[in-house]
C-alpha cells in the first residue's frame, strides 16, 4: 500500500506535561515516519485555518484560544493508511471514552484538553499540511526499516 501523509499535531497541555517525546515516541514505535516536525507558538491566522470547520460551534472560541495559550508541535507523518492508523493510536475525542493503551484513553482526562490534533480524511491532512508548512520543510526520504514494516 501506498504511503500517505497526515498532519499530527501535540496540542499545550501536551507540550506543558512534558509528554511530548513519550507521545512522539508511540508514533515512531509505531513504524509511521516523520517528514517534518517542529515546535512552534499558533498564530491567530494558522488557528482559524485550521478550525474554520467548527467555525460557530460552542467550544470553538475556547479551542483558538486553548491552541495558542501555548507552544505546539507540529509534524507530517507518513505511512500506509496513515490517516486511519493515527486516529486509532489518539483515541475517542473525549479522553473518558477513548479505550486504554490510546494517547487520550492513557494520558487525558478532559475533551478541552485532549493531547493530540490528528487529520481525518486524506482531503484535510493536505489542507492542515499547508497550514503550517511550506513544501520546503517537509522531507522526503526513505528509512532501511521501511520494507520491514509494509511491502
Ligand atoms: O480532535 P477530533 O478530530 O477527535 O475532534 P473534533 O470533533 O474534530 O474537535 C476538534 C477539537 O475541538 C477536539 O479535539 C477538542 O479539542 C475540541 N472540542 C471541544 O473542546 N469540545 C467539544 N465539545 C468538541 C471538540
Ligand atoms: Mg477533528
Amino acid at each position: 500500500m501506498a504511503w500517505e501523509r497526515t498532519f499530527v499535531m501535540l496540542k499545550p497541555d501536551t507540550v506543558q506535561r512534558g509528554l511530548a517525546g513519550e507521545v512522539l515516541a508511540r508514533f515512531e514505535r509505531k513504524g509511521l515516519r516523520v517528514a517534518a516536525l517542529k515546535l512552534i507558538s499558533v498564530s491567530q491566522e494558522q488557528a482559524s485555518r485550521h478550525y474554520a470547520v467548527h467555525e460557530g460551534k460552542p467550544f470553538y472560541e475556547g479551542l483558538v484560544q486553548y491552541i495558542r495559550s501555548s507552544p505546539v508541535v507540529a509534524m507530517v507523518l507518513e505511512g500506509p493508511d496513515v490517516i486511519t492508523q493515527v486516529r486509532a493510536l489518539v483515541g475517542a475525542t473525549r479522553p473518558n471514552e477513548a479505550a486504554p493503551g490510546t494517547i487520550r484513553g492513557d494520558f487525558g482526562l478532559d475533551i478541552s484538553n485532549n493531547l493530540v490534533h490528528a487529520s481525518d480524511s486524506n482531503e484535510n491532512a493536505a489542507f492542515e499540511i499547508g497550514v503550517y508548512f511550506s513544501e520546503a520543510e517537509i522531507v522526503s526520504y526513505e528509512r532501511d526499516s521501511d520494507k520491514w514494516l509494509a511491502s
